[in-house]
């Protein structure tokens, strides 16, 4: 049966460029669910764009003295090569400046007007004397009132994550001039949250697959009691306040962000598939949607997004899951753009392969705590395990199939031993869908490994280089077993190693693209020529690799 799988992927602000730190978090997981789920049959549609509104892209404007239009455009740009080098295999990727995404935007806050979801209350703003202006929630840092962590911004924390209102913050200033802002009465549209605490507690009942880190802090804020918010700014950059009078007004950020989800699966039917109604195939009961996020995101989509779609007029379906990460921390520091502690994505791909890049981060991905990136050990995970386990495994098996038999596939009886290893493989197939599926992608990429490795052991034990001599048609036998191992391989490593994949089919003698193969194990056809292969994967000079990424890193960049 085929499923219809939305693949929903976190919208990043365009106020910089992509690090590896979000490529681990959410892009990457995303893109190996999605290319899983293609490759066993299902429908997937995989959609997100550039967060263009909101104070992360003001700030930045001001910093540089331009504008809101200049900087996003600036980073899409940036974020569009990044995917292209990295082979992120979105459906549509957009961003939320579209003339659609501002009316599905705007369509939403009527229709919660309408349904009395909103109402007009007075808020205790940060407003600024000097500016004469109300400062937005990001404007303004200080003490969090949770966890003590003196960095915490208006609107979060990003230590303990806790969602936060200026007014909670200890000892408030602004980012503009460090001064201490007035609190001042304004009237804002609120959304009704909290008349959803009870529907939501009724939804996460059966939510029990979902990740702990998840879980808990959903309950945890759901525990703590649902609070009203305002969902209309003081700005000038962002989605304008469909209500006579409030012209001087945007709809906040988030509000709008996360119905882009909604508004891109809209945008895909009509520019791309030229099919308008085709989004609803995406968005029904039977379909399955899978929201990718950092664990800065969760309680905007484990809570707000769902009551959103719950308040909304239209049957919209709620997340099926939210397989949130934890952070990627890079050599034992956090990645920070504003301090230029990171590894860009486009700077990476100018000395770099990317299936090295999506190894060691699926390898290291932090599922259920936080990981670590450091260049020696993206060395030796690429040195050891790409090159020596798994590519040797290939050219080994590749390059004897040219030189003893001229590249053609042998026609063999298989014997008892090699059977055993042609059952591990279906078996390995199948133990690393299930966890594709739970998306345990770590896991999965073990299950690949683990194979590599019985692969070269019974290559090893064999010895066709010895066998040749004496025994040709065990050596013939080997090398069908050998192959069909590494057939098995390029499926299981597909989803993580798109290109390396693609290569490997090729010398197996197919042509056409690997995903339509199936997630199946091919028996090689005896008889088939196979062209020269070339190795897979190149190897890195440890020490030369250590020593001009610290200094690019201390130079920042
Ligand atoms: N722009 C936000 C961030 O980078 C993420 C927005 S996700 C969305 O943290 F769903 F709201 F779009
Ligand atoms: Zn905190």
């Amino acid at each position: 049966m085929t499923d219809h799988i939305l693949v929903a992927v976190a919208w990043p602000y365009a106020n910089g460029p992509l690090h590896l730190g979000h490529i681990a978090g959410a892009y990457l997981p995303a893109d190996i669910f999605a290319r899983y789920n293609r490759i066993i049959g299902n429908k997937v549609l995989m959609v997100s764009g550039s967060d263009s509104h909101g104070t992360p892209i003001t700030i930045r404007a001001d910093a540089e003295n331009t504008t809101p239009e200049k900087i996003f455009s600036r980073y899409h740009k940036d974020f569009q090569e990044s995917w292209k080098g990295l082979n992120i295999s979105w459906d549509l990727f957009t961003t939320t400046d579209t003339e659609n995404h501002h009316e599905i935007s705007q369509r939403f806050f009527t229709n919660f007007f309408n349904n009395d979801l909103l109402y007009e209350a007075t808020a205790s703003l940060p407003y600024s004397i000097k500016e004469k202006r109300y400062l937005p929630d990001r404007y303004i840092v200080g003490t969090c009132p949770n966890c003590d962590s003196e960095n915490a911004r208006g609107d979060q924390c990003e230590d303990c994550g806790r969602t936060l209102d200026p007014q909670d913050l200890i000892n408030p200033r602004s980012i503009t001039d460090g001064s201490v802002p007035e609190f001042r009465e304004r009237t804002h549209f609120m959304f009704r949250l909290s008349k959803f605490e009870n529907d939501l507690k009724e939804w996460l009942k059966d939510k029990e697959f979902w990740r702990p880190n998840v879980l808990n802090q959903t309950n945890g804020l759901l525990e703590q009691g649902l609070k009203d918010r305002a969902i209309t700014r003081d700005l000038s950059w962002g989605i304008k306040v469909p209500v006579d009078g409030w012209e001087d007004r945007r709809i906040y950020v988030w509000f709008e962000a996360v119905i882009g989800y909604l508004s891109a699966s809209i945008e895909w039917a009509k520019e791309i598939a030229k099919e308008p109604d085709k989004w609803k195939d995406w968005w029904n009961k039977d379909s399955k949607s899978y929201y990718f996020i950092g664990k800065d995101n969760i309680p905007f989509h484990t809570i707000i997004w769902p009551a959103m779609l719950m308040g909304y007029d239209e049957d919209l379906p709620l997340p099926h899951n939210v397989p949130s990460n934890e952070f990627l921390n890079l050599e034992s520091g956090q990645f920070s753009t504003s301090r230029n502690w990171a590894v860009w994505v486009t700077d990476y791909l100018s000395r770099y392969d990317a299936d090295p890049l999506r190894y060691v981060l699926s390898a290291t991905m932090p599922e259920t705590s936080d990981s670590e990136f450091t260049w020696r050990d993206f060395v030796r995970r690429n040195n050891n395990e790409l090159v020596g386990t798994y590519g040797n495994l290939v050219h080994r098996t590749l390059t004897f199939l040219q030189n003893n038999f001229d590249g053609v596939v042998p026609d063999v009886e298989i014997q008892e031993s090699s059977n055993k290893l042609i059952e591990e493989s279906n078996k390995a197939l199948i133990t690393s869908g299930e966890y594709l599926s739970s998306c345990d992608f770590r896991a999965s990429l073990r299950t690949a490994m683990d194979l590599c490795q019985k692969g070269n052991k019974f290559l090893d034990e064999r010895e066709p280089w010895k066998a040749i001599k004496e025994d040709k048609n065990h050596a013939a036998e080997t090398m069908f077993t050998m192959l069909t191992v590494i057939s098995a391989l390029k499926i299981l490593f597909y989803p993580f190693l798109p290109e390396s994949s693609q290569n490997l089919h090729g010398y197996l003698g197919e042509t056409g693209l690997v995903e339509s193969n199936g997630w199946e194990l091919n028996t090689p056809v005896s008889g088939n020529k196979l062209p020269k292969p070339k190795p897979l994967f190149k190897k890195l000079d440890e020490e030369k690799v250590i020593l001009d990424e610290t200094q690019r890193m201390n130079k920042g960049n």
